[in-house]
C-alpha cells in the first residue's frame, strides 16, 4: 500500500499514530493535576519500564496534559556524568516563562529569575579537583535579570534545589496552577542529584506546594531512588509501563489504519501480536513493514509473513544493533553468556519471553571467571543502560527480546 500514507512510527520517542493502552496512566495523571491544583497532597510519578515500551512518548503526552491544565512545564533528559543543575534550571526557566504572562506582579517573576540565575551560575565548588571551571560551567542562562544572592546558591545541590523548587512553586501558587518537571532517563542521574531531588520532593510535599516531578526510567529506577533516600518508596508513585495487551496492540494497529480506510484480517493481527509480543516499538516496526508490503486492504497473515524479515532486519540495525555496538568485546561476551543462561532459565520455568533475569554467579560460572572479575563489565553495561539489576545478584536485559537477538548473532 501507499508508503506515503503509512501511519506507523517506529523510532525513539516517536509519537505513535494511536497511543494505545495508556488510558489508566492518563486518568491517574488528570487526577493528580486536579488534586494538586486544589492543594491536596499528591505524590510525584515515576514511570518505569524496558526500552521501547513507550516511556518517552507517555512522558510527552503527560506534559501536554499538564499544559492543557495551564500548568508550567519543563523537560530534562538525564545523561550519565552530567550534573542536574543546568538542565533543571533551564526546565524551570521554561516552566515559569509559561506562567509569567498570567502573573500580576512582574517583580515576583523577576525575583524568581534572579534566584534561578544564581542557582544556574553556581559553579562546581572548588576543592573537587580544584580545576578552573570548564567552558560549559560558565554557561549563561538567557535570563536578563541580575543574579540575586543568598538563596539557592550555596553550592550544595540539595539545599539549593529545595530552595529553588520552593520558590518556583510559590510562583505557580500565585497564578493558581502548578509546575511539572519531566525527567526522562532518570536512572542516569548522579547519586548526589538523585538525593537532592528526593529531598526537594519530600520538602515540597510537606509544604503542599504545587510542584511535581514526573520521572521515566528503566526498571531499576526505584532501586536507584531508594538507594539515595530510604523514604523514596513512599514519596513517589511508581507506574510500570509494560507491553500492550492484545486489545491495545490491535488498537495501535487498527485505529490508524481505519483512518486510511485500511483493514486487517483477524489472522494478520494474530500473527502480528505473536511477532511483536505487544512491545510498542515492535508493534510499530512490524506494522510499518507490513503496510508497505501489503498490496491491498484487508491486510492478510501472508502479508505479515512476507514483511516480517524486513521488520526484523530493521530492528536488528536500529533497535538492537545500535545498542550492541556500544558494548566492548568483554561486555559482549558477558551479554552472550546472559542470553544463553536466560534461554535455559526461561525454558525451565516455561516462560514465553525468554529474557529472564540471570544470577550473576551463574554468568561467572559459565564464563569460568571469578564473579568479582566480571564486576567492571557488569557495571559498565548497567551504566550504558543495556542491562539492569532488578533484584540483588541478578541481571536482566533492558531491551526486550535482546537475548533472542544475541543468540542469532555470530560470536
Ligand atoms: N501506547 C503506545 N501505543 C502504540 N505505540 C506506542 C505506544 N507507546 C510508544 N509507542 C511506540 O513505541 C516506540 C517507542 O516509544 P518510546 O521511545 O517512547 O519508548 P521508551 O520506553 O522511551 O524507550 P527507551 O527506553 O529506549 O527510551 C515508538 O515508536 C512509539 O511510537
Ligand atoms: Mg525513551
Amino acid at each position: 500500500m501507499d508508503p506515503v500514507r503509512n501511519p506507523y512510527a517506529p523510532g525513539a520517542g516517536q509519537r505513535p499514530p494511536e497511543l494505545a493502552g495508556r488510558g489508566r496512566e492518563l486518568d491517574v495523571f488528570d487526577v493528580v493535576l486536579e488534586r494538586i491544583a486544589r492543594g491536596r497532597p499528591e505524590r510525584s510519578l515515576m514511570l518505569t519500564g524496558l526500552r521501547g515500551v513507550g516511556k518517552t512518548v507517555l512522558l510527552n503526552t503527560l506534559r501536554s496534559q499538564a499544559i492543557n491544565h495551564l500548568w508550567g512545564t519543563g523537560k530534562i533528559e538525564a545523561r550519565p556524568d552530567q550534573s542536574l543543575r543546568r538542565p533543571v534550571a533551564a526546565a524551570l526557566h521554561m516552566a515559569v516563562r509559561e506562567l509569567a504572562p498570567r502573573h500580576r506582579a512582574p517583580d515576583r517573576i523577576e525575583a524568581f529569575l534572579g534566584v534561578l540565575k544564581a542557582f544556574a551560575q553556581r559553579a562546581v565548588p572548588a576543592g573537587r579537583g580544584g580545576a578552573a571551571p570548564k567552558l560549559r560551567d560558565r554557561w549563561q542562562p538567557g535570563i536578563d535579570v541580575p543574579a540575586s544572592s543568598g538563596r539557592a546558591d550555596s553550592g550544595d545541590i540539595e539545599i539549593d534545589l529545595v530552595e529553588l523548587l520552593t520558590d518556583a512553586a510559590a510562583v505557580a501558587t500565585d497564578v493558581g496552577t502548578g509546575i511539572a518537571i519531566f525527567i526522562d532517563e532518570m536512572q542516569d542521574l548522579g547519586a548526589e542529584d538523585v538525593s537532592a531531588l528526593c529531598a526537594a520532593c519530600h520538602e515540597l510535599s510537606q509544604l503542599g506546594a504545587p510542584l511535581i516531578v514526573v520521572g521515566a526510567g528503566l526498571p531499576h529506577l526505584p532501586a536507584v531512588l531508594s538507594a539515595a533516600k530510604s523514604y523514596s518508596e513512599r514519596l513517589f508513585r511508581y507506574q510500570r509501563i509494560d507491553r500492550l495487551d492484545r486489545i491495545a496492540a490491535d488498537q495501535a494497529l487498527c485505529a490508524p489504519a481505519e483512518r486510511e480506510e485500511v483493514e486487517y484480517e483477524q489472522k494478520a493481527l494474530d500473527l502480528l501480536y505473536e511477532k511483536s509480543g505487544g512491545y510498542p516499538y515492535f508493534v510499530q516496526a512490524y506494522g510499518k513493514a507490513t503496510w508497505d508490503h501489503a498490496p491491498r486492504s484487508p491486510i492478510t497473515a501472508a502479508d505479515v509473513r512476507v514483511a516480517a524479515p524486513e521488520a526484523e532486519a530493521e530492528l536488528a540495525v536500529g533497535f538492537f544493533g545500535s545498542r550492541f555496538e556500544r558494548a566492548t568485546p568483554a561486555e559482549r561476551e558477558y551479554m552472550r553468556a546472559m542470553a544463553t543462561l536466560a534461554l535455559v532459565d526461561g525454558e525451565e520455568s516455561g516462560r514465553d519471553d525468554m529474557d529472564a533475569a540471570v544470577p550473576t554467579a551463574e554468568i561467572a560460572r559459565a564464563l569460568g571467571r571469578k564473579p568479582a572479575s566480571l564486576s567492571p563489565a557488569r557495571d559498565a553495561l548497567i551504566k550504558k543502560g543495556l542491562i539492569y539489576s532488578g533484584e540483588r545478584g541478578t541481571v536482566a536485559f533492558t531491551v526486550p527480546h535482546f537475548g533472542r537477538y544475541l543468540r542469532t548473532q555470530p560470536a
